[in-house]
């Protein structure tokens, strides 16, 4: 196995500088650091990460914890981290908290008994063990996806970096509403989270701006899942007054909604429509294909590295909360027609309607 003194000798450097090479603890320059970088490659040395870890009390490695990484907007924003990690030297590891506060904070215990240099972690619904530990070790911290209030009026101590929620989810209702529906249901988010509690005032936003009232009998919770959802669409429908739209919350929610309306024999559109938060790589293979807001996932995941490595850089700067827009894809589980849907043009609905048709544009940038 080479050695450090190796390298030194082969790239005729001392082993202080090709330790500062591997570290970047001191400026080398950029002939002297590439002379370097070929010896290592020549003489195939690979770094101890752990003796480099002694050196620089740093282990260049970041720790993720986010539930549901089987969840497709979960497996994108993985992999938005995972690029952006590597493309800065790197390393990750991951957790699944499964939604859980006491193995939240287990897992986020063991990913810093690691030593990572910092963490992104998108909270539970219940995330104060979470939040009293990372405040206790101040631990580089991210918050992903679900954020948090701070302590009576004060901002989140913590970064945070999550997309529009408002906006878009009221953008569903006021896209329904303009296509002459009325009684617009909606399968809400497990309580607690930020995510849900935003989809939810953007549905009453939307509400409100198309001058619609609200039924609170019309927001069920279907806990961000799929079975909660298909018995949220089960209660909805069961109404005696049943919606003649729905907005689904999430992805897994939308597949919960439409497994109650196949078994109550409804079709999507002519039966009920269907707007749905979050798009999905095959949203547009069911039939109808489904409308929706796509959040920028791969995006999330990268820009809460950048935040994070910002913050191990300048670790007294004040915390920041960065929020990125979702874009509407107008599909036409809502009602709309194939040829309405591609570009900004007016609507005609093809399930009959009590109102004339709106103006919406086909897929947009929304916040
Ligand atoms: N948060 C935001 N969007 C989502 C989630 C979530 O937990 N699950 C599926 N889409």
């Amino acid at each position: 196995m080479p050695t450090m003194a190796d390298v030194a000798r082969s790239a005729g450097v001392s082993v202080a500088t090709v330790s500062h090479v591997l570290n970047e603890t001191r400026p080398v320059l950029p002939h002297t650091r590439q002379a370097v970088l070929d010896a290592i490659e020549e003489l195939g040395y690979t770094p101890n990460t752990l003796a480099r870890s002694l050196v620089t009390s740093r282990t260049r490695s970041i720790g993720l914890a986010v539930s549901a990484i089987s969840n497709p907007y979960f497996t994108e924003i993985l992999q938005g981290v995972e690029a952006a990690v590597l493309e800065h030297g790197y390393g990750l590891l991951i957790a699944d908290p499964h939604d859980d506060p006491e193995h939240e904070r287990k897992v986020v215990q063991l990913l810093h008994e690691r030593r990572v240099d910092g963490l992104i972690v998108a909270p539970s619904a219940d995330p104060r063990a979470l939040l009293a530990y990372l405040g206790r070790h101040a631990v580089p911290t991210v918050l992903l996806d679900r954020i948090v209030d701070g302590h009576a009026d004060t901002a989140s101590p913590f970064d945070q970096v999550c997309a529009e929620n408002t906006g878009p989810t009221a953008r569903l209702v006021t896209h329904l509403a303009g296509l002459g529906h009325r009684r617009i249901g909606l399968v809400a988010g497990l309580p607690g989270l930020s995510t849900t509690g935003e989809r939810v005032a953007g549905y009453r936003q939307g509400l409100a701006a198309a001058g619609l009232p609200l039924d609170e009998d019309l927001i069920v919770p279907g806990n961000s899942e799929a079975s909660g959802a298909e018995r949220a669409t089960a209660a909805l429908l069961s109404l005696a007054a049943p919606p003649t739209a729905l907005v689904t919350a999430n992805n897994a929610m939308t597949i919960g909604a439409l497994r109650a309306l196949r078994t109550r024999g409804l079709s999507v559109p002519e039966g009920i429509a269907l707007c749905c938060f979050d798009d999905f790589a095959w949203a547009d293979l069911f039939s109808p294909r489904l409308t929706a807001v796509a959040q920028p996932s791969r995006e999330l995941g990268a820009e809460a590295v950048r935040v994070l490595l910002e913050r191990l850089a300048s670790p007294g700067r004040p915390a920041r909360t960065v929020r990125l827009p979702c874009a509407f894809v107008h599909r036409t589980s809502c009602g709309c027609r194939e040829e309405d849907t591609a570009e900004d043009r007016p609507r005609t609905r093809n399930t009959p309607s009590t109102s004339s048709a709106l103006q919406h544009p086909g897929k947009g940038t929304l916040s």
